[in-house]
């Protein structure tokens, strides 16, 4: 009986210690996968304030980095690693990671010559410019408009080319947001959208809504035809002295969202236009290093 006793004790004994060292193991097993799960989080976090700190850092050299496009920058840098770090900014600050027309937001400065309106900004459908007026005859088709000041520049402009034998004559000018929906639909419809959104504008995104945009022609060749003619040589020696920029160039086409348009210019004052001419730049690479908003 005694015997027995003890064996039972010692069954018992035995039985405790498995489930003590069990318990030991089980808890040292979850601890450890805990422990791994948490390090990983930990380096994830630490790449990130790394990757921030680096660009906090650019921060201080580079001033059109804007704190509250920092995850964008990181993401769009991941995805171009071959782009350096002004370019990643550069790019986001022209909204270059969004496709054109997603994520788009009204235009800033509206009634002013810094108005800027493309695929990812726009203007309401009832927008109206202030202060259109005509374009005189002598410079322009019959009923062009553009906002007063961008007009006065324009007449000097095409005032001084008829001076020196050229004709420098606006053909297409304001465009309403009526005007503008019939036209992209008529071109969508003849082209297909595809081909139509490279060279016009979805209605609420043409500049031609601002007063601002002029497209000109010399009357003997057809618009498309302006970059062969000597009008075009002068225009691109002179437009920014009367504050126009040729608003869709070469090799820019990214940028901008529209293919190469050598008849359409853009009044944006002297200034600016000087400024574009000559870093030969864009007015969207402008509003991404120069404006802050
Ligand atoms: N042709 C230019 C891009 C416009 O439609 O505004
Ligand atoms: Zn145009």
């Amino acid at each position: 009986m005694k015997k027995k006793r003890k064996i039972k004790y010692k069954n018992l004994f035995i039985i405790i210690i498995i489930v003590i060292i069990s318990v030991l193991v089980i808890v040292s097993i979850t601890n450890n996968k805990t422990t791994k799960k948490e390090d990983k989080k930990e380096i994830k976090y630490n790449n990130k304030n790394n990757k921030l700190d680096q660009l906090e850092n650019i921060d201080k050299k580079i001033d059109y980095f804007n704190k509250d496009y920092i995850d964008r920058y990181i993401a769009y840098k991941e995805k171009n690693p071959d782009l350096n770090i002004e370019q990643v900014i550069k790019n986001v600050n022209m909204h270059l990671d969004y496709n054109y027309y997603e994520n788009t937001e009204p235009s800033k400065y509206i009634n002013t010559e810094k108005v800027l309106v493309n695929k990812h900004y726009y203007l309401e459908s009832d927008y109206i410019p202030d202060n259109l007026e005509n374009i005189d005859t002598n410079y322009s088709r019959e009923g062009m408009r553009l906002v007063s000041y961008a007009k006065e520049a324009f007449e000097e402009l095409s005032k001084q080319a008829k001076k020196d034998n050229m004709n420098i004559i606006a053909m297409s000018s304001y465009r309403s947001y009526e005007y503008q929906t019939n036209l992209y639909n008529r071109y969508v419809k003849e082209d297909g959208k595809e081909a139509a959104d490279t060279y016009s504008g979805r209605p609420g995104h043409s500049e031609h809504q601002t007063g601002l945009a002029v497209d000109v022609y010399n009357i003997k060749e057809t618009y498309t035809n302006f970059e062969n003619t000597k009008e075009y040589e002068w225009m691109q020696k002179h437009a920014h002295e009367y504050g126009f920029i040729l608003r869709f160039p070469k090799g820019k086409e990214n940028e901008t969202g529209y293919q190469y348009e050598s008849w359409h210019y853009r009044y944006v004052g002297k200034d600016i236009a000087k400024y574009i001419h000559e870093n030969n730049i864009t007015l969207e690479e402008y509003y991404a290093t120069k404006i802050k908003d």
